[in-house]
């Protein structure tokens, strides 16, 4: 049975009390408007822990000026639907007063350099603050000893990594796989703004995802590939902010250098950002 928590002290008597009997206790952090990928953390973080606290929070400090924070789709009631069936325990339903006691303006500001920069941190200034500064907020509330990110926001999960090695939180931070559908298209709270003939073209980014990867796997330069990845994106009607393989870190690899690499896509059609990646 799913409990719905909006109070802090009641939360963290419940993880007290799991604590106490012995339990080991998940996290899945997420922004609500949940879908299978989301499901698909509870039930992860599940194999790695006795009891699972999900949060539902649209943060306000990670959303541009010019994005969609106002109109970000807010269905708390179906969030919780799927949560129970998914096996979650705990709903933690914070406000924006409990998660920002000073007020968003003067709240403490948690940046993490260098991963925070590039692709996503080039277009989205500031986004990561935002997510550091709430998820931060979200492990001290929580307190719990590991956390299901997704990675399909590859950037976040690598940014995440690196901000609880450095401010040691004793969280084990895990990475759920992609949940796709059909066509290949990433599952995201973001794909219902897509018009129904922007639809199908959406599953242009996972294609193109694979035509890096094949591109690469052939060893042609990677600045061909991209130009060319950009260009079939620009030619299926997106506006494009980046087409790339990276390392595992986000750095540039050289030319037909061997090891792990991802392709990365950020492209926009009509007002819909999407992000995608592809390991390989
Ligand atoms: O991935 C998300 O949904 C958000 O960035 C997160 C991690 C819940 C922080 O607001």
């Amino acid at each position: 049975m799913l409990e719905t928590i909006t109070d802090l002290s009641v939360l963290r008597e419940r993880v007290r009390q799991w604590k106490r009997e012995g339990h080991r206790v998940g996290f899945v952090p997420t922004m609500g408007n949940l879908h299978a990928g989301h499901y698909s953390l509870v039930m992860l973080a599940r194999q790695y822990a006795d009891r699972v606290v999900s949060s539902v929070f649209v943060n306000p400090t990670q959303f541009g000026p010019n994005e969609d924070f106002t109109r970000y789709p807010r269905t708390v009631e179906t969030d919780k639907t799927g949560l129970e069936g998914a096996g979650c325990d705990v709903l933690w339903l914070p406000t924006v007063e409990s998660m920002y006691p000073f007020g968003v303006e003067l709240a403490s500001n948690v940046h993490v350099p260098g991963v925070s920069s590039v692709l996503e941190g080039e277009f989205r200034p500031g986004h990561f603050d935002g997510v550091c500064t709430v998820v931060s907020r979200l492990f001290n509330q929580v307190q719990p000893d590991v956390a299901a990110f997704g990675k399909k926001d590859y950037q976040q999960l690598a940014v995440v990594r690196q901000l609880v090695t450095d401010l040691a939180f004793p969280i084990e931070i895990i990475g759920g796989s992609i949940v796709r559908e059909a066509d290949g298209l990433a599952m995201s709270s973001r794909n219902q703004y897509l018009g129904a003939e922007e639809r199908p073209r959406a599953a242009e980014i996972h294609r193109t995802l694979l035509d890096l990867r094949d591109g690469w796997s052939a060893g042609r330069p990677r600045a061909e590939i991209e130009a060319a990845a950009s260009g079939r994106l620009a030619k299926a009607g997106f506006a494009v902010d980046y087409a790339t393989i990276r390392r595992p870190d986000l750095s540039e690899p050289a030319d037909g250098e061997k090891g792990a690499k991802v392709a990365l896509i950020a492209a926009r059609l009509g007002r819909t950002r999407l992000i995608d990646n592809l390991e390989f």
